[in-house]
């Protein structure tokens, strides 16, 4: 078996990570340097859905500096939600749940006002059958949230990489917002982009481009809106 990045879409992967692994890590960026952003779109008092959590401390990020109420977090590998659920016991704000992401059927639709994704479409699009598994992925993303929820995608991909996938999987009000890599170590004092300021999206996203130059160095950020207007069949 190929323990490559393809490995990334596979749960025998993830069970044997976290079994040597067993964390905390944050892929990317951690709630502190993500926090302006969290706050600008998710409100408080909702119910929010963390997919692919992993053994992140970004969750608790969100309920003990964030005054987050309920985030409800999922994941496909057992050992790793096994462990979660152990830790926090004591923490009824922080619930974990062993789940695939492409089949949320244990939740009713419209369960949540956001969903947060730092990484894991990046990982299903590693794997095999990406295409299928990532529409999969969002489908079901859509049919949990409530209308005017937000889907919030921390990704590498760039918006020639990410922007066709989200609008042909459902049809999303999206929002492009960049956070330098670095600001996962150290905060910068002179950032390429304002974190909380979204950066001009035309139809390709080529304008992320013109806007920061060519490959920069940033994680980039998706505010995908559920917006079902009156004559939407849903
Ligand atoms: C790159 S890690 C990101 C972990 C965490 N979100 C973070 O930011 O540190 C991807 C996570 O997605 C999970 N995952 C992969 N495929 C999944 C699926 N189909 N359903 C649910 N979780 C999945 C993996 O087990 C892993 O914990």
């Amino acid at each position: 078996m190929s323990t490559g990045t393809q490995a990334y879409g596979e749960s025998w992967y993830w069970d044997n990570r976290y079994t040597n692994e067993p964390g905390p890590f944050d892929w990317y960026q951690k709630y502190i340097t993500l926090a302006p952003i969290i706050n600008l779109y998710v409100p408080l008092h909702q119910s929010i859905l963390v997919v692919g959590s992993g053994n992140s401390a970004f969750s608790e990020g969100m309920v003990d500096e964030g005054g987050y109420k309920d985030v409800v977090n999922i994941d496909i590998s057992s050992v790793v939600i096994d462990a979660m659920q152990k830790k926090y016991q004591d923490r009824p704000e922080l619930k974990y749940l062993k789940m695939d992401v492409r089949d949320m059927s244990a939740f009713e639709s419209e369960s949540f006002g956001s969903v947060i994704d730092k990484g894991t479409l990046d990982s299903i699009l590693c794997g095999n059958n990406s295409r299928q598994n990532a529409t999969k992925m969002l489908e079901e993303i859509w049919r949990v949230l409530k209308n005017k929820g937000v889907y919030i995608l921390v990704t590498y991909g760039a918006p020639q990489y990410r922007l066709r996938l989200l609008r042909e999987s459902c049809s999303w009000t999206i929002k492009l917002h960049v956070i330098e890599k670095l600001a996962a170590e150290e905060k910068s004092d002179d950032p390429l982009w304002e974190l909380t300021k979204p950066i001009p999206l035309n139809n390709d996203g080529s304008s992320a481009e013109e806007t920061l130059g060519p490959n920069p160095d940033v994680h980039y950020i998706y505010i995908c809106t559920k917006e079902i207007s009156a004559n939407t069949n849903v």
